[in-house]
């Protein structure tokens, strides 16, 4: 498919020209001039998922104009091209096919002829099948003990995800504990080893690569821990399983063949919670609900691939993200999610938005003269209520803030929930529409009578307590974080990043970026052990390194 740069599409002049009128709009007067606004900016997804996008700084005519942008990229043929199978991660020359580890409808998906569903299937009924039987007691230990832990070793992708999902999914968990290890900082490992018995843990070593220093440094520690106390090395086969594309290398470390949960080259890093990867969030929750998960994804998927654009929850939302990066220049967007169980959603978040568009060469070889990917942050509310939310209120940057809300709780606790909701309804309120209207109108009465003794403390409460508001939200409400909600909700965000990605013209798939750093990394590990001699590290670095060194004299 042909690359198009966004400078050069007719779009790009027309919003920019529409920028300049809505950059001195206020949320306010687009209200005031619409009572529909909320029909209009609104999508309600099954009634399962509620997406209020009405507090942007958008209008009709803004959202025509970024529609028109998605005819002229092609939007739709790029689409169909990554549920197609075409290797559209070019610079690794793969296929970006994650829709097919949901595919419940089980339609063939080829890759060089060969239905991939095949492979899909095999896996999913042995992670079923093994699930099951650690679930209901009847998988053993070396001992005969049945299993009461998993640690789940891996980073980035082979953690973050399964690790989101477990918690957000507590309410759905049996009687296993599920622990994840993913720092090489040793502390890590060393305070789960603490907590468990070598006899009745799985160690699930969860890496696509299985070349991943800081998750083969932790195996590698853990493999040793347990073979001190287990003495026998075919006791491994009960307890260190291996989730990876790459088989050669799990054997290699001493994994049984039948261990092995395999994955493709064809599921990024950041999307391989829906593969083996999973395998954590089964035993926590089990099959039947884990299916549940795929199948919320499935529907979004359909929903993805199906919806005209101006219906389409990713799409709008990635307009919306692209009209503020782009357009307004803004750098950082913030996730809110008003459920505790949903606390590690931001970071998960943070590598699937910030792997996939942290990029600035265009498709084509250049360096993009815009906004790429924004910088993703959050945290629950309302703890961050009481935190940052000072600094979007009433700071000079603009924040578009994403709140995800459960209409109903897991924990029905008095009136806790109801008064979540209404700290969720105060915050998108005001950050909207900035100062309450009577305070406003109170204090003008004040100030116009120009009472002395008044004046200088009204002054005061204008000055320094107004919120002038004109700070952009969505509101995306669902009626509970059920598995089939969460499916829906993460497979929303991804495919906002793909259109985002694929509308700034970038490669969303690869992250060359992070490979740098492991390296050098590398070297300078190589350095410490005295298998390498270098001094020709920049003053800073080998300055810090002698000071280092000088203390293991
Ligand atoms: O951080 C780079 C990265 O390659 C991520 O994309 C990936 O999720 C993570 O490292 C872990 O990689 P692996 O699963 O191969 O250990």
């Amino acid at each position: 498919m042909k690359n198009i740069n966004l400078t050069e599409t007719k779009s790009w002049n027309i919003l920019k020209n529409h920028f300049n009128i809505i950059k001195n709009v206020h949320l306010k007067d687009l209200f005031l001039s619409d009572p529909h606004r909320f029909n209009k900016f609104s999508i309600n997804f099954e009634n399962k998922i509620l997406v209020d996008f009405s507090k942007n700084r958008i209008t009709k005519d803004t959202l025509k104009y970024l529609l028109d942008l998605t005819k002229e990229m092609n939007l739709k043929n790029a689409i169909k091209n990554m549920f197609s199978g075409m290797r559209i991660n070019e610079t690794e020359n793969r296929s970006v096919l994650h829709i097919a580890l949901r595919n419940q409808k089980n339609s063939p998906i080829f890759i060089n002829d060969y239905n991939i569903m095949l492979d899909i299937n095999h896996v999913l009924k042995k992670m079923k099948n093994f699930s099951e039987s650690v679930i209901n007691g009847n998988w053993k230990g070396y001992t005969g003990k049945s299993i009461s832990d998993i640690v789940n070793i891996g980073i980035g992708g082979s953690d973050l995800g399964p690790y989101m999902v477990t918690e957000a999914l507590r309410p759905y968990k049996n009687h296993l504990n599920i622990h994840y290890v993913s720092n090489i900082d040793g502390t890590h490992l060393v305070e789960v080893l603490n907590k468990i018995n070598p006899e009745t843990t799985i160690f699930l070593i969860s890496s696509k690569t299985f070349t991943t220093d800081e998750t083969m440094t932790n195996a590698y520690s853990a493999k040793m821990w347990f073979l001190k106390i287990s003495k026998e090395k075919n006791t491994l086969d009960q307890h260190f399983f291996a989730l990876t594309v790459d088989v050669k290398n799990a054997l290699e470390f001493g994994i049984n063949i039948k261990n092995i949960f395999q994955f493709w080259n064809w599921v990024g890093g950041r999307f391989s919670l829906w593969s083996s990867v999973g395998l954590s969030i089964i035993l926590s929750i089990g099959f039947d609900n884990f299916k549940k998960f795929l199948n919320g994804a499935c529907a979004m998927d359909n929903h993805f691939y199906h919806t005209e654009h101006k219906k389409n929850i990713p799409i709008i939302l990635a307009l919306i993200s692209i009209w503020y990066t782009v357009f307004f220049g803004s750098e950082t967007e913030a996730i809110f999610p008003y459920d505790q169980y949903m606390h590690k959603f931001p970071s998960y978040l943070q590598q699937l938005n910030m792997e996939s568009n942290g990029k600035s060469i265009s498709k084509t070889g250049q360096r993009v003269s815009y906004q790429t990917g924004p910088i993703i942050w959050g945290a629950p509310g309302t703890n961050g209520q009481h935190a940052f939310f000072q600094l979007i209120h009433q700071g000079t940057k603009l924040i578009p803030c994403d709140f995800i809300v459960p209409i109903y709780s897991h924990n029905n606790l008095t009136d806790h929930h109801i008064k979540l909701i209404s700290n969720f309804l105060a915050q998108t309120k005001t950050l909207a529409f900035g100062t309450m209207d009577e305070f406003y109108f109170k204090k003008t009465i004040f100030f116009k009578k120009n009472i002395k003794h008044y004046k200088d403390k009204i002054k005061t409460d204008f000055l320094f307590k107004q919120c002038t508001g004109n700070q952009p939200t969505n509101s995306i409400l669902i009626q509970k974080i059920t598995p089939y909600n969460l499916g829906l909700l993460i497979a929303l965000y991804e495919h906002k990043i793909f259109v985002q990605g694929h509308l700034l013209n970038i490669f969303s798939f690869d992250q060359w970026g992070v490979e740098l750093g492991k390296k050098i990394a590398e070297i300078i590990y190589r350095n410490f052990n005295n298998r390498e001699k270098i001094n020709s590290f920049d003053s800073s670095t080998q300055g810090l390194i002698s000071f280092y060194k000088s203390f293991y004299k």
